[in-house]
């Protein structure tokens, strides 16, 4: 019903009915809000969702308390949420989001779809729960800036996990410069060029 094939590869029939409702909930909000480009609303599955879905495959059991940071659309917090149960994953999600028009429509998103997400409505560096196993982010910040929010919050983690585009080489040779990154690169199986970030490690210089 998807036809994406990594997608395809991994939802059940009851998820993937779950994402085109989703998908359908997004695009009518997206009339108002700006949560994703209007050129990429006819390639939703594949810009959007099956992006944010691949970061399940660096997901483990340690990873059971998951912060997702400027989530706008739900991206990629809420669509790991949908689809962990078919890979025997499972997790509780925060999202932090400091647009009030953008958490209105995740809290309305998230009972539309029974789902049971904690969304903070702060600027990330206001947000009062501090521990997480794994932190998410998708088109938030490049990495030094995102680091700096980190230390500078006092957000605890284990593990980070991103979404970047093709000058994520730029965005890690930057960042070096001030922080020790123990990071591993995985290619995206959306966008030939774009990478997985999985940040293991990360300690000020
Ligand atoms: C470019 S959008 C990306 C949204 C989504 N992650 C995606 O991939 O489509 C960045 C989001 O981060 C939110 N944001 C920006 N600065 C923030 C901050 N300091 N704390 C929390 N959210 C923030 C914005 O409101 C926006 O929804």
């Amino acid at each position: 019903m998807i036809k994406t094939a990594y997608l395809d590869s991994i939802v059940s029939r009851e998820t993937s009915k779950k994402i085109v409702k989703y998908c359908d909930f997004l695009i009518k909000y997206n009339k108002n809000l700006n949560l994703i480009s209007k050129s990429t609303e006819s390639i939703i599955m594949s810009r959007h969702i099956e992006d944010s879905a691949q970061l399940l495959k660096y997901i483990n059991i340690e990873d059971n308390n998951i912060l997702d940071i400027g989530s706008g659309a739900g991206f990629p917090g809420i669509v790991m949420y949908i689809i962990k149960n078919d890979l025997n994953i499972n997790f509780k999600l925060d999202i932090v989001e400091k647009s009030s028009k953008k958490c209105t429509y995740l809290q309305e998103l998230c009972k539309f779809l029974e789902i049971d997400v904690a969304i903070h409505n702060h600027d990330v560096n206001n947000l009062k729960k501090k521990d997480y196993t794994t932190l998410v982010s998708r088109a938030f910040k490049p990495l030094d800036s995102f680091l700096n929010i980190l230390d500078m919050s006092n957000i605890k983690f284990n593990k980070i996990l991103l979404l970047k585009g093709q000058s994520y080489n730029i965005e890690i040779d930057e960042a070096k410069k001030n922080w020790e990154i123990n990071c591993d690169t995985h290619e995206s199986v959306t966008n030939p060029g774009s990478k997985v970030l999985v940040i293991n490690s990360v300690k000020k210089i």
